[in-house]
């Protein structure tokens, strides 16, 4: 696929998601930006955070700031899965501490029939912000080769739905699971709504200078394998046919047993802290896996969290390319400059 000129400067981040192994391991962290930096929460005061999201040079420098002061192999560019649904002129906040809530549960099938009308509509806020950062992002010291490349992202339709049917965050998604059995006609029309919303979202951002994608299905877990393979992955899939040009990944947690399934149509898999990466490795042969430190070493104290990040690493060798990364996202008390000793750590150690 790389020709010997271009593998000399294409990024480990996209030798791993290629099924190669670069010559150090690639690194990244999902919420790297955010409320885990003092320069996000300088740059977010008095700002509501989808109004940020909005914002082309502000959405630019908070995606920036962790990939200066880490040195992480990736930007993820800053944004929100409820982006798209704004875009779409549904009434939609985060409400600080809580989540995403919906002005108006999706419920009903006229609620349903309504939505799926609507256009992902204007998203040149979210193209002028994905250019200003690639542009940042290539500019490198002379001499050096190296540049740093932008992940887009989207959510993926059945965790869309989930915020949409229930209006809120959930812990078990019920009523958006019961609609998926009471009344499959609106499932259908409800996750293919979805499933072409965050197609064009990531679209979007690879036209304008995203070098992969990664669809993220956080709420999937609590589905059973059966239902997720009849009456999700098809639309995930959907979703993520709509990308071309950059490779995909596909990461959800509570996952270890729709692994196989997620991995299909998806160029790489994002595994959670619960399933080992070489166990990940022999349920989707041949994928390269990202993943998946658990969270909560990052306040374990150091001598916990570099063991476990050289038993990762150890297990990650059983997939054709590894990208390092969290089991799930940052948490906010994380202490930054653990993060950055961690990805020290990581460029240490043999790819
Ligand atoms: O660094 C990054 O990872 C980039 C940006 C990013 C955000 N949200 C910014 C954000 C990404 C990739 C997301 C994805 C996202 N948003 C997911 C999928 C990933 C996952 O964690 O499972 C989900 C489920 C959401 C919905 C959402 N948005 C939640 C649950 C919350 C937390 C609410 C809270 O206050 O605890 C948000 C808000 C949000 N999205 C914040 C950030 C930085 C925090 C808001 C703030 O700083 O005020």
């Amino acid at each position: 696929m790389y020709g010997t000129i271009a593998s000399v400067t294409t990024p480990p981040l996209l030798q791993a998601l290629a099924g190669t192994r670069p010559r150090t391991l690639p690194v990244w962290f999902m919420r790297q930006a955010g409320r885990s930096l003092p320069e996000y929460r300088e740059v977010r005061r008095g700002v509501a955070m989808l109004d940020s999201c909005l914002r082309p040079e502000l959405a630019a420098e908070i995606t920036l700031q962790p990939v200066r002061r880490h040195n992480v192999d990736a930007a993820i560019f800053f944004s929100d899965i409820m982006v798209p649904l704004k875009l779409a002129g549904v009434g939609v906040d985060i409400a600080p501490g809580i989540g995403p809530v919906m002005d108006a549960p999706v419920r009903t099938a006229s609620d349903v029939a309504a939505l799926v009308t609507r256009e992902l509509g204007d998203v040149s806020a979210i193209t002028d912000a994905v250019r200003l950062v690639v542009a940042e992002l290539s500019q490198t010291p002379s001499g050096d080769a190296s540049w740093t490349p932008l992940i887009g992202f989207a959510g993926a339709p059945f965790t869309l739905a989930a915020y949409l049917v229930e209006g809120r965050p959930s812990r078990d998604h019920l009523a958006a699971r019961a609609m998926m059995h009471a009344d499959p006609a609106s499932w259908n029309a409800l996750l293919t709504w979805c499933a072409r919303i965050s197609g064009e979202f990531m679209a979007a951002q690879v036209a304008a200078g995203a070098s992969a994608v990664q669809l993220f299905d956080s709420w999937c877990g609590s589905l059973s394998l059966a239902d997720y393979a009849a009456r999700v992955a098809p639309f995930s899939r959907e979703a993520l046919a709509l990308v071309e040009g950059a490779p995909r990944l596909h990461f959800g947690t509570g996952t270890g047993h729709l692994l196989a399934e997620m991995a299909k149509g998806a160029d790489a898999v994002g595994v959670d802290y619960r399933t080992p990466l070489d166990e990940a490795a022999s349920l989707v042969p041949g994928k390269p896996l990202q993943g998946n430190i658990d969270p909560a070493l990052l306040a374990s104290g150091w001598d916990a969290l570099e063991a476990a990040t050289r038993d990762v690493v150890e297990r990650g060798r059983r997939a054709p390319g590894h990208v390092v990364n969290l089991g799930h996202g940052v948490p906010p008390e994380t202490d930054p400059d653990v993060l950055t000793r961690l990805v020290a750590l990581i460029h240490s150690l043999p790819a």
